[in-house]
């Protein structure tokens, strides 16, 4: 089999936030560093998190401190999440901004000019340093800068179908690349998957087409455990009208800045129904909602405010029940603010550009005049690759993990904004131990055998006749957004893992046309392995966890069970090659740690 090798210490899979930041820390420790990026560089779905990234600077309410963004994070995880990850994260994530800072990110400011912070759902005080509403753009533009200059290796346009093994370690990846399908051997000492989510596992998404999951199926393909694959998180808030830009995402900053939602009947129906956990943070009435968002210290959050979670399932209540808009959404209305702000409009435009321009451009509507219309979109798994808190390493030597394709800080439930600093602060870290690792080992040598059958396998869609990929995909979509969905049920599930076993099958047996360069049905077809993988994995997670808590609800186990509080799901890959779904506790919470959480319930 023909192929071209590359040789590099550490391999980063991934050019988002996570990928970008891994590859700057590796390197700068003087580690050779190769980074591969499914797209072009630049174009990650890092930038589709809009309204900010969460620290504890202070800025805006100098009460905040590390210690109350963790027992934010704890609460919104509904307290499922790795209690060490959320230390270093709240405890990391101010000094990570200040460097994005330093290295050339234009952050709005505070009028004595330092970076401003907006409110968030489920953040305590306003807490996410932001740019206008592109926030993610100019993280990955800052990054993208800032790495280009240390000499890293960029692959673009490059898709990772293997992680290559030498005995029980990781030693490269087995890629194609799109524009001549030409395979590409990468051996490294070190690898640092940062590949993303798996949005495009269902039909309604925000998630672009990278989105496959890749890392995650690569992970668990070479031995890694996954953990809280039954955790995906629905943002409220996607486009609903016109049908072509459904599930595109309208940001949470929306709401940060005043935006409130209303059914049909012009109700604010979020007041209708505060968790007990959030009951003493949340205003009850309008006018001091108003108030909290206009910088009020006394007031209390208004409840379009409430986790992500809760909002989109207070969503798609008032849609079952028929209160729901025209196209099947709630209104998101941040144009009554002109009632108050007398430059409401020049407020609206400045703080959200992206949005007064998406919907302008795509669905013909100013939103400094009317409402959007707005409903659930699949936006982020919470579940991923199990690390090691501090050095991202999983379960397999020398694989490393960082941002979406790694779980266990985000728990049951991620906030908003979280998700940056995330990037940010373990993207830097499994940087770090990767290019340790890489230093400390050999590379490993690679097995011929092992290429030239993922070779031979993945060019037999070409050989075959039949159906194509897109079907196969587009089938998978549709059953996991209507199986395994916001609202899940025993009966259902059953039903997905089922039709996910017959698809499988016929993903195997996919034909394609043409030849390897820019090749999309061939590329499609080699995505449903991993895509059929992660589909699995969320499903049998989700069969598994009888209860509902957070991002999981069950309409057959309302409510949350003690007992379930304390089990992790990992999933693993066993010899047979079956998936098996074990349970583990969830760790102890340090007492220093508890003390903290209960000090800010
Ligand atoms: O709504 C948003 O701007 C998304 C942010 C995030 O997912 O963190």
């Amino acid at each position: 089999m023909d192929y071209q090798t590359h040789e590099h210490d550490v391999l980063v899979i991934g050019a988002g936030g996570a990928g970008l930041r891994a590859a700057i820390e590796a390197s700068t420790a003087g580690v050779s560093v190769g980074l591969v990026c499914k797209s072009l560089l630049g174009k990650a779905h890092t930038v589709m998190a809009e309204g900010g990234m969460a620290a504890s600077l202070g800025n805006v309410d100098d009460r905040d401190a590390w210690s109350v963004h963790f027992a934010d994070t704890m609460r919104g995880g509904q307290y499922m999440s790795n209690a060490r990850m959320a230390e270093l994260h709240a405890k990391e994530a101010p000094d990570r901004v200040r460097e994005l800072e330093a290295w050339g990110a234009v952050f709005d400011r505070t009028p004595d000019g330092r970076i401003l912070q907006r409110n968030f759902g489920g953040h305590k005080y306003p807490r996410l340093a932001h740019v206008g509403d592109r926030t993610g753009l100019e993280m990955i533009r800052t990054l993208q800068d800032h790495g280009i200059h240390q000499g890293i290796d960029v692959h673009m346009e490059c898709t990772v179908l293997t992680l290559l093994k030498d005995g029980e370690r990781v030693i490269g990846a087995f890629a194609y690349d799109r524009e001549r399908g030409r395979f590409q051997v990468f051996h490294a000492r070190a690898v640092v998957l940062a590949t993303g989510g798996i949005g495009k596992a269902f039909r309604i998404t925000s998630n672009s087409w990278e989105y496959t999951g890749d890392g995650h199926a690569l992970a668990y393909d070479a031995g890694a455990d996954l953990i809280d694959m039954e955790f995906v998180q629905f943002h409220p808030t996607g486009m609903v009208w016109p049908p072509s830009v459904r599930g595109i995402l309208v940001t949470e900053g929306v709401r940060g800045e005043g935006g409130v939602l209303k059914n049909k009947d012009g109700h604010r129906f979020m007041f209708d129904d505060i968790p007990d956990l959030y009951k003493n943070q949340t205003a009850d009435n309008e006018e001091e909602g108003w108030r909290y968002t206009q910088g009020d210290k006394e007031a209390r959050r208004p409840p379009e405010l409430l986790t992500r979670d809760h909002v989109a399932r207070c969503i798609v209540r008032e849609v079952r029940e028929g209160r729901g808009s025209e196209h099947g959404g709630v209104y998101l209305d941040i144009a009554w603010i002109k009632e108050r702000l007398s430059n409401g409009a020049e407020y609206i435009k400045k703080k959200l550009p992206s949005m007064y321009h998406q919907f302008k451009q795509l669905a013909s509507i100013d939103i400094t005049a009317e409402a959007m219309e707005v409903g659930p979109t699949t936006h982020y798994v919470m579940g991923g690759v199990r690390v090691d808190a501090d050095t991202q390493m999983s379960s397999v030597p020398g694989l490393f993990a960082a941002g979406e394709c790694a779980g266990g800080l985000h728990g049951a439930n991620r906030l908003g904004g979280n998700s940056l600093s995330d990037l940010l602060v373990f993207g830097k870290r499994a940087g770090e131990y990767a290019a340790i690792f890489a230093k400390e080992h050999d590379a490993g040598a690679v097995n011929t055998d092992q290429v030239d059958t993922v070779a031979q396998r993945a060019l037999e869609p070409f050989a075959r006749e039949g159906e194509g990929p897109y079907k196969v995909q587009q089938e998978l979509q549709g059953r996991m957004q209507d199986l395994v969905g916001i609202v899940r049920q025993d009966g259902e599930m059953r039903q997905a893992l089922d039709e996910i076993a017959k698809l499988r099958e016929r993903a195997d047996r996919v034909a394609v046309i043409g030849n390897r360069e820019y090749n999309a049905g061939w590329h499609t077809a080699l995505d449903l392995p991993h895509l059929m993988t992660v589909s699995e994995a969320v499903t049998r997670a989700a069969f598994e966890r009888q209860e509902s808590r957070g991002a999981h609800f069950r309409e057959d186990h309302l409510g949350k069970d003690e007992a379930w509080a304390k089990v992790n799901l990992i999933i693993r890959k066993v010899g047979d090659g079956s998936m098996q779904v074990v349970h583990e506790p969830v760790p102890e919470l340090p007492t220093e740690l508890a003390k903290i959480v209960e000090d800010n319930r």
